[in-house]
């Protein structure tokens, strides 16, 4: 276990990748390796607020995702509600701030409502918790150009694009990983990835745990970020 104390790593994203395959592994329905990966999220909230980062973003469910058969897509839904139930009541103990990225139009009134008010009543936390649900970097970057545009304003600059991102607070990640084996950035952060550290492991994302990102952060220690420079 490595404390971040030196600035370095503050924030880290993770496309966690693999659920499927790993319950297809072990002859489950995808839908259990959902429950399982919903498990190693957990953790790993839990243990990135131990080692004192700063921001934390998951992505847990892409616009693209909506592809997936009706039942997949249910039990994800109800993965969701779960974790929000379960935030309510641990809402004091509760490590991180709660907060939604992505089009959250696509939940009822009454999620969203609770979803805002974990939002609201977590936002002083040390961590900060980015889920990616419903997301998409290009219908990111799309709404954020739109809330420019609507704002008037005739000349934008880079500022003003990352100001309107869902990221605004955070800023950008300086590690990326993937877990599942595939080396691909499936529509996350696109903006924010510009000078991001990219880790990739063939570790299926329910098999993902303290170790294994402590290999991770391992790994981006001892490498040399340049930013174009010499
Ligand atoms: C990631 O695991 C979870 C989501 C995309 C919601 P997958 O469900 O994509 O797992 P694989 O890639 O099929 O193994
Ligand atoms: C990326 O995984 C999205 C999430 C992890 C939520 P996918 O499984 O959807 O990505 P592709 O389809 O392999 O690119
Ligand atoms: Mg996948």
């Amino acid at each position: 276990m490595k404390i971040l104390s030196d600035g370095r790593l503050k924030h880290i994203a993770i496309i966690m990748d693999g659920n499927g395959r790993w319950a297809k592994k072990r002859g489950l329905p995808r839908e259990i390796g959902h429950r399982y990966g919903a498990d190693a999220f957990r953790k790993t909230v839990e243990y990135c607020s131990k080692i004192g980062l700063r921001a934390l973003t998951v992505y847990a469910f892409s616009t693209e995702n909506w592809k997936r058969p009706e039942k997949e897509v249910k039990s994800i839904l109800a993965l969701l509600r779960q974790y929000v139930d379960e935030c309510e009541k641990n809402i004091e103990k509760y490590p991180a701030y709660f907060h939604f990225i992505g089009d959250l139009a696509v939940f009822d009134d009454e999620l969203r409502a609770r979803i805002e008010k974990i939002e609201e009543r977590t936002k002083d936390r040390p961590l900060v918790l980015n889920i990616a649900f419903n997301y998409g970097g290009r219908s990111e970057i799309t709404q954020a150009f739109s809330q420019l545009m609507a704002s008037g304003k005739r000349e934008i600059t880079e500022e003003d694009v990352a100001g309107a991102l869902y990221t605004s607070q955070c800023g950008d990640p300086d590690l990326i990983i993937r877990t599942g084996g595939d080396m691909r950035i499936s529509n996350f952060l696109l903006w924010q990835a510009a000078y991001a550290e990219l880790y990739f492991t063939d570790v299926l994302w329910p098999d993902f745990n303290e170790d294994e990102l402590d290999r991770a952060i391992e790994n981006f220690y001892s490498r040399k970020r340049r930013f174009g420079g010499v």
